[in-house]
This record gives structure tokens, C-alpha cells and sequence, in this order.
């Protein structure tokens, strides 16, 4: 997972790497919230409509009509397509592992609104207000309050708030990022929390009234000021063995595991569970020990839990062996037909449909000083669709004399359904040239 794509943003003992775009980020945020989005497709004051409801545009409006088309598309609802599958899956394992007077335990929210507010996605979650996440850079934001989620976890403190303490979020959420086969502006999540009284947690203790989840105590690497060692070692125990359990049901019992040390602003302590497939080492998802400021804030003060959040495309293309995030839009047979009217549990590989060849097309501007490529990356998304497969900054340099900066991009174009012709591709560049000139300040070369 890159980090652009995930919540570990401040560094750990072991990982002490940011990439640049987060330093830069992190430097810049404030300047970068001034920056006026307006060439991006939108003007201040216009309304959008999302699901049935409006909204006003502003300064912070960054949503493109491209990400918008697919809001409400619920692939992860569609009954036959690998999302759907692997979210059955999940759900079976959870159904039989953990049932309460012969109920599932655990209730699952599936056709929440991606619509959140800033607070959900961030302040709820004990989100810094300057922390690099909240740049307009990496998420897409509707205006000033409203955005599209950028995790699942932007529902946990609401969803406490109604008094479960046992439940699953699944559906899609909004990151701006690079175009390659494995990063796509929208892709899916499921998450899970699971809280637990003290005498749910100490139940198979011997002596479970003498035990206690909370005491004014301090915090370290293993736990939280406010839990008891065996609050923290319990909800740790029964937070791995879900995880590792839930990945044995999905790739098989000998699976190989392991367990990183991660950082998240909503859980301590947190891990990255990593599995061992095909030869490598793959983080599958992330979690941890809940706040206990994120819990008491959602009332729930007489309780302790754990969290997880996991990535569907990135789990169907391993256990499915697909090759390009993109295929999980396609509405081509040639891959539909692969997962429909299959059993979810049956074991699927894709096998792929011939592919076609690539065009390759570099372009090259002057950049303005506010510019982004993640504005570019958009800009590619709202006029190639996806007919673009994979766009590389090749060179970048700044003119010794002028200042100005220059960046130059390659652009993969490949149809995942038919054969591209050189024209069908140099009008697609032509009119990539033209928007990004007008769009984005840039001058070509
Ligand atoms: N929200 C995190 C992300 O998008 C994933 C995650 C990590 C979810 C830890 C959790 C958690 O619930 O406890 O990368």
C-alpha cells in the first residue's frame, strides 16, 4: 500500500521515510488550503448534486465530474461482482465465528452515504487539524464542510453513538492519487469495530470481577493511559486472532503472516497484519486497539475495543489474480462473466481477456507555482476516462534563469475492451493539452 493511501502519517520507530509529497504537504498545508481550485471544473457559488442533495460550491470544491459520475454506483451491492464476493466472504467468516444467542454479532452498514462531513472523516477520528491528510491535494473535497469519505473509519464514532458495539462498514471512498494499475480515485473499504464491557472481555478469565478495563495509569508502546495491562493485552489477542483467522478463511489455512507495528491518530497500540502470497510480502490491512477518547466521545464510556480497516480491490486482485484495478468498473462481459452467477465462495481465477497493445504519449509543461500533480492526474481521469492505464512523471526540472518549473508526463493509453488507433489516442492527448493549459495554468512545451 503506499502511504498516500493509507493513514500511518506520522513516521514509527521503523518507518522513518515520508515521501516527499507528504513533506511537502506537511510544510505547505496551510497555503495549500488557500489555493483557489476554481479552474478545476467548478466555480464558487455553483451547486452540485450528490445523491439526491445540493451543495455549495466554494474555495475547497475539488471534485471533479468524473469522481461524481461514480458516486452511487455500489459495485460492493452488485450481486455477481468480485467486490460483492469477497464482502459475502467477510461476512460468512463473521457470521460463524461470532454470534450472540444464535444472531450474527456483528451488523453490517453497507449503503452509508459517502457524503461526510470534514469532522467525521477527521476531528472524530482524533485527526491533528494540521495533519498532512486533511490536504486538498489527497482528498476530494465538495466545499467546506461536506467531502467525499476518504476511509470507512469516518463512521465509526456515529455509529457507537447509536449504542452498537458490534458492526461493519463497507463501501466506497475518495482519495486523489496516481494513475497506475493498482491506485484508482475511488476504491472500496470494509471496517470493523468490536467493543466489549469488562465482563465480556474478562469472561473466560478466572476471576473476572477482580479484573478492571480502566485505571489511571500511563501510556506506552503496549497500551493506552487509561486501559489496564489486560485490557490492552485481551483486545489485542482478540483483535489478532479475528485478523489472522479471517485471512485463513480467505487464502487457505497454511497461509504465512505477520504483524508489523503501524501508526494511526484513532488507535493505540496499532498494527499492519502483512501475508505471504505468491512470493511476497503484502500488507492486507490495518488496526488496532481504539482510542478511549474516540470511545467515551461516542458515549460508549463503560467500554474498551478494536478496530480494523481493510481494502477490497486490493484483496479481490490477489485472491482473483486481477491485473488492473480498472477491470473492477468494467462493464465488459469478457470480465463480468468471469464472477457472475458463480458462488461467492467458489475460488475464482481471472483469466484475463486478451490484452491490447499500449500507445505511449509523453507531454510536457511549465508548471505554475500552485501546481499539483494530483490536479493533473485528475484532469487526465475527466478526459481519457479510463483509456489512460498509467501516467509516470518522467523528468522534472526548474528553467536555471526563469525559475519556472517544468514537468514532463508519460501517458500509457490502453482500452481494457478493444484496440486504441493512433488517432482515437492523439485526440484524446490533443484535448488532454488543451484542457490542462486552460485548466491548470500550465504552458506546453
Ligand atoms: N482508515 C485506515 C485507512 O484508510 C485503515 C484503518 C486503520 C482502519 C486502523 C481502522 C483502524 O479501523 O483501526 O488506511
Amino acid at each position: 500500500m503506499s502511504l498516500t493511501r493509507c493513514w500511518r502519517l506520522w513516521p514509527t520507530a521503523d518507518k522513518t521515510v515520508l515521501p516527499c509529497r507528504w513533506l511537502y504537504a506537511s510544510l505547505h498545508t496551510s497555503s495549500i488550503c488557500k489555493k483557489s481550485h476554481k479552474k478545476l471544473q467548478y466555480s464558487i457559488g455553483n451547486t452540485i448534486e450528490i445523491l439526491g442533495k445540493s451543495y455549495e460550491t466554494d474555495h475547497l470544491t475539488n471534485t471533479t465530474p468524473a469522481i461524481l459520475k461514480k458516486v452511487g454506483t455500489n459495485l460492493h451491492n452488485t450481486p455477481g461482482h468480485p467486490l460483492n464476493h469477497i464482502c459475502r466472504r467477510i461476512e460468512t467468516y463473521f457470521n460463524s465465528a461470532y454470534v450472540r444467542r444464535g444472531n450474527p454479532r456483528f451488523s453490517v452498514y453497507n449503503r452509508l452515504s459517502p457524503v461526510v462531513t470534514h469532522e467525521q472523516n477527521f476531528d472524530s477520528l482524533l485527526v491533528p487539524a494540521n495533519h498532512v491528510s486533511r490536504s486538498p491535494q489527497d482528498s476530494y473535497y465538495i466545499n467546506s464542510e461536506y467531502m467525499l469519505r476518504a476511509h470507512t473509519s469516518a463512521h465509526q464514532r456515529d455509529l457507537v453513538r447509536t449504542g452498537l458495539d458490534a458492526f461493519m462498514v463497507i463501501g466506497d471512498v475518495y482519495r486523489r492519487d496516481a494513475i497506475d494499475s493498482t491506485h484508482y480515485p475511488v476504491f472500496h473499504q470494509l471496517e470493523a469495530v468490536q467493543l466489549f464491557s469488562d465482563f465480556e472481555l474478562f469472561s473466560d478469565m478466572p476471576n473476572p470481577e477482580s479484573m478492571s478495563l480502566f485505571e489511571p495509569g500511563v501510556r506506552d508502546d503496549n497500551k493506552q493511559e487509561r486501559h489496564t495491562l489486560q485490557t490492552a493485552l485481551l483486545l489485542e489477542q482478540t483483535l489478532k486472532s479475528c485478523l489472522e483467522g479471517l485471512m485463513r478463511a480467505l487464502f487457505g489455512q497454511d497461509l504465512q503472516m505477520r504483524w508489523v507495528g503501524a501508526y494511526f491518530p484513532f488507535t493505540h497500540p496499532s498494527w499492519e497484519l502483512e501475508i505471504f502470497y505468491q512470493g511476497e510480502w503484502v500488507e492486507m490491512l490495518g488496526c488496532g486497539v481504539m482510542e478511549q477518547k474516540l470511545v467515551d466521545s461516542a458515549g460508549a464510556t463503560d467500554k474498551a475495543g478494536w478496530a480494523f480497516g481493510l481494502g477490497l480491490e486490493r484483496l479481490a486482485m490477489k485472491l482473483y489474480s486481477i491485473p488492473d484495478i480498472r477491470l473492477f468498473w468494467s462493464t465488459d462481459s469478457g470480465f463480468l462473466t468471469q464472477f457472475k452467477n458463480k458462488n461467492f465462495d467458489e475460488p475464482i481465477t481471472y483469466k484475463p481477456v486478451s490484452k491490447h497493445p499500449q500507445c505511449v504519449n509523453d507531454i510536457s509543461f511549465w508548471i505554475p507555482e500552485s501546481f499539483s500533480s494530483n490536479d493533473f492526474y485528475d484532469l487526465v481521469r475527466s478526459v481519457a476516462g479510463d483509456l489512460v492505464e498509467q501516467v509516470t512523471l518522467i523528468d522534472e526540472f526548474v528553467h536555471p534563469k526563469t525559475g519556472r518549473g517544468s514537468h514532463c508526463y508519460r501517458l500509457v493509453y490502453r482500452h481494457m475492451e478493444k484496440a486504441l488507433t493512433q488517432e482515437e489516442v492523439n485526440s484524446i492527448h490533443q484535448q488532454i493539452e488543451a484542457s490542462a493549459a486552460e485548466q491548470l495554468d500550465v504552458q506546453i512545451r
